[in-house]
């Protein structure tokens, strides 16, 4: 007979250092809870490692960033854990689930017992492979999930001198790694499909401020097009990248960010699964009831908007773990998840953050050639979504409000003659 405990988290991630805060808040018993995780550290601020991790100078190390320091809360260190009674499982991976029988199978074949499961397996990244691009396998190609993901890519990086690195694809991982890179002095070429960088949420229009900031550092932008392989030496390190028109870009170093997929394998056939992730409703409680399914993986109703979305963002993580622990401690004072959607990132010395929804007519408002811009969304004669480069807390604050709150405004033009005094004058 293998361990039992009331409640178990798998997945160590964000969503399950929040989760842990919540319930010692909420006053668990020791011996109750347990994490099990993959990874061979505590949950930790996934975040830095695209960001402060990559610096070359001042560069932030576990155990610094260890949850919940993102949002300025306590530090979960391992001591943390055993202060309250929570079991670290770490370094195990879980094989199987049967949640029939309330069980988790570890890799080394353990039977892990639950009366409540809460599921933070978060996501896995997609792989040059599943494209069809060829010899993927040679060295010096890097993916970023997790802390020992950025140890390798940062060890590469250091050992470079004069090398040059292409970046696949032109999302948060592509952005975020490429202005890394060339902070460390490293020449980097971006390559991805879109007419523009950060397609699923920037415009054409604000996309060109990020690419000609990117640009002015030394960037290189190939932009409407994909890979077909990679080029390797006889040491089998990556030597170029091959486009699909058969252009040849030299390369000594390769980051590629080209999405993920949630990590749901383990419960399909037994969870309903939709929008590639794990169904949840309101108290983020799965069609399973013993069971909860938080951040990346979790397909939650979005209340605001009425439809059901998977979040792959960190503050969603956060917020939607610590609803869970509320439903299952509090569930007669726990009303329904109600999430604003929140996006941010910081570059060289850029930040810019967005709150709501991108759909409808965009309006802009500010000076990018002064470094603070921003726009409105504007559906259905609604302020629906905010974004604004080089904000101060108060106007990031007043932005979400606007988001939040979806004003009706029908004089656009007023409206970007406003910008953000529109927001914080509600
Ligand atoms: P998360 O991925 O954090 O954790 C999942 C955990 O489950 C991992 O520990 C994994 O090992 C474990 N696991 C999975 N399957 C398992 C199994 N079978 N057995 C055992 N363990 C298993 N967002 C944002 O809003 N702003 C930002 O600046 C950034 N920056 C950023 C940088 C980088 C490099 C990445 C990779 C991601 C971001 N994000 C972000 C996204 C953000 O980090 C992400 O949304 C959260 O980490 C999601 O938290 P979860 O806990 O859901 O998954
Ligand atoms: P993403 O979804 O942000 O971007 C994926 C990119 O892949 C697309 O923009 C596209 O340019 C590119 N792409 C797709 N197919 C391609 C192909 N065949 N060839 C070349 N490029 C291709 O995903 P990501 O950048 O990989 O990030 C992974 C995860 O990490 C996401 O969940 C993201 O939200 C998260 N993340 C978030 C932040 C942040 O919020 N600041 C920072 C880093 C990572």
């Amino acid at each position: 007979m293998g361990r039992a405990y009331k409640v178990v988290i798998l997945g160590g991630g964000v969503a399950a250092g929040y989760a842990a805060l919540e319930f010692v808040k909420h006053g668990i018993n020791r011996g109750d809870l347990c994490i099990i995780s993959a990874e061979s550290v505590p949950p930790y601020e996934r975040p830095a490692l695209s960001k402060g991790f990559l610096l070359p100078e001042g560069a932030v190390r576990l155990p610094a960033f260890h949850t919940c320091v993102g949002v300025g809360e306590e530090r979960l260190t391992p001591k943390w854990y055993k202060e309250h009674g929570i079991e670290l499982v770490l370094g195990t991976e879980i094989v199987a689930a049967d949640l029939t029988r309330k069980t988790l199978l570890t890799a080394a074949m353990e039977t892990i017992s639950f009366q409540i499961l809460i599921i933070a397996t978060g996501a896995r990244v997609l792989r040059l492979e599943e494209f069809g691009v060829t010899r993927a396998d040679a060295q010096n190609i890097y993916y970023l999930r997790d802390v020992n993901d950025a140890t390798k890519l940062l060890e590469a990086m250091i050992l470079l001198k004069g090398g040059k690195a292409v970046v696949i694809g032109g999302g948060y991982i592509g952005m975020e790694c490429a202005a890394a890179l060339v902070t460390n002095g490293v020449p980097v070429t971006m390559v991805f499909p879109e007419s523009h960088c950060m397609a699923r949420l920037f415009t054409p229009q604000i996309a060109t401020f990020y690419e000609d900031y990117y640009t002015s550092k030394g960037v290189v932008f190939i932009k409407g097009t994909v890979m077909s392989a990679f080029e390797s030496n006889q040491n089998g390190k990556v030597a170029a990248v091959i486009l699909k028109d058969g252009t040849r870009l030299p390369a000594d170093l390769v980051v590629v960010g080209v999405g993920i997929r949630a990590n749901t394998t383990l419960f399909e056939g037994q969870l309903v699964i939709e929008k590639g992730g794990i169904k949840v409703n309101g108290k983020m409680r799965t069609s399973n009831s013993s069971v909860y399914a938080v951040g990346d993986v979790a397909a939650f109703p979005l209340k605001m908007y009425g439809d059901v979305r998977r979040l792959e963002h960190v503050d969603h993580a956060r917020k939607s773990a610590a609803h869970a622990v509320q439903a299952i401690m509090t569930p007669e004072k726990t009303s329904d998840y109600d999430y604003l959607p929140y996006f941010y990132s910081r570059v060289f010395t850029l930040s810019w953050q967005f709150f709501g929804d991108n759909v409808g007519d965009c309006i802009y408002f500010g000076d990018s050639t002064k470094g603070k811009f921003g726009a409105y969304w504007i559906d259905k004669c609604r302020v629906v979504g905010a974004f604004l480069e080089g904000g101060s807390k108060d106007e990031y604050s007043a932005l979400a409000l606007v988001a939040r709150q979806r004003p009706i405004t029908e004089d656009t033009e007023a409206l970007a003659g406003q910008g953000i005094k529109f927001a914080l004058s509600l």
